[in-house]
């Protein structure tokens, strides 16, 4: 892997890290974060032995604190929309083809969680602390907050977080939906990570699949929805892990899948 100035990419096995390495600014995200991210899943998803990316903050005190505020003196109306069109670190997670799980392990504020969101899975600690505080800046989610995060826990809620910019603990995060799995700080990467490996034994061609036809869920109606699915469940048939997999179950044994 590349080295990075802002985060770091660590490989386990089959498992990805990205850490986004500032913890003394509360890892928020500044343009060298955003660019960097971008070329760190360029690389990953390049690379046929990573079958699972996790994101997480360094230190033990923030995921993201949002955006580096620091950077909006300079910011321009057109700055701001280049940095989230096509090629955004975000955008890069939500079409990245493998499945992305966000390790939450402290604050997760602004454009942080609109990261956390635009990713497959959010796993939580304890701590962490979850809004969208835009509104106290006198702006507004610009990284997809309001349309995913009201997909994913619905209007009334996500109306309240982002017209009120305050924060919600992990257990309401937890009822709302917007994290699966809520864990003590220092249980919390050995969780995410058994979940990262149990999810990367599996079909690498399913999981993309799979990840593309859930996603379809929220930008289509259920007729074409289901007409995706279809069609992307046929090509599972076209390929060699759909023979492994029902010869190993046929045989008893535990499937070799290689993406092919
Ligand atoms: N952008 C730039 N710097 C940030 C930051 C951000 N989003 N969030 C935190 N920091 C910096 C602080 O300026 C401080 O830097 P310093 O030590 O050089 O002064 C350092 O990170 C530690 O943060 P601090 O505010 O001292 O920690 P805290 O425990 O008192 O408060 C927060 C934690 C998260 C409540 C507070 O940092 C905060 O509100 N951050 C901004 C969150 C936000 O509005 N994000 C959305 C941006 S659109």
């Amino acid at each position: 892997m590349s080295n990075y100035q802002s985060i770091l990419v660590e490989k386990r096995d089959k498992v990805a890290i990205i850490t986004i390495n500032r913890p003394d600014k509360l890892n928020s995200l500044n343009k060298t974060v955003h660019a960097e991210g971008v070329a760190a899943l360029d690389e990953l998803r390049a690379d046929d032995s990573v079958r699972v990316v996790v994101i997480t903050g360094a230190g033990e005190k923030a995921f993201i604190a949002g955006a580096d505020i620091s950077e909006f003196a300079d910011a321009t109306p057109v700055s701001q929309r280049d940095l989230f069109q096509q090629r955004s670190f975000f955008n890069s997670i939500d079409v990245f083809p493998k499945p992305v799980i966000a390790m939450i392990n402290g604050f997760c504020l602004g454009g942080g969680n609109e990261l956390a969101l635009a990713c497959d899975i959010r796993i939580a600690s304890e701590n962490a602390r979850f809004g969208q505080p835009e509104i106290n800046l006198g702006i507004m989610c610009g990284g997809g907050g309001t349309q995913r995060l009201t997909q994913l826990i619905g209007e009334g809620r996500a109306m309240e977080m982002i017209l009120t910019g305050d924060m919600i603990d992990a257990p309401t995060a937890l009822s709302f939906g917007l994290v699966n799995h809520v864990y003590p700080l220092a249980e919390l990467a050995e969780k995410t990570l058994a979940l990262a490996s149990k999810i990367a034994e599996k079909a690498p061609i399913a999981l993309q699949l799979s990840k593309e036809a859930v996603k379809f869920a929220s930008r289509s109606n259920l007729d074409e929805g289901l007409r995706r699915e279809v069609d992307l469940f046929a090509i599972c048939f076209s390929t060699e892990d759909k023979a492994e997999g029902v010869a190993a179950f046929l045989e008893k044994r535990k499937p070799d899948f290689k993406g092919k």
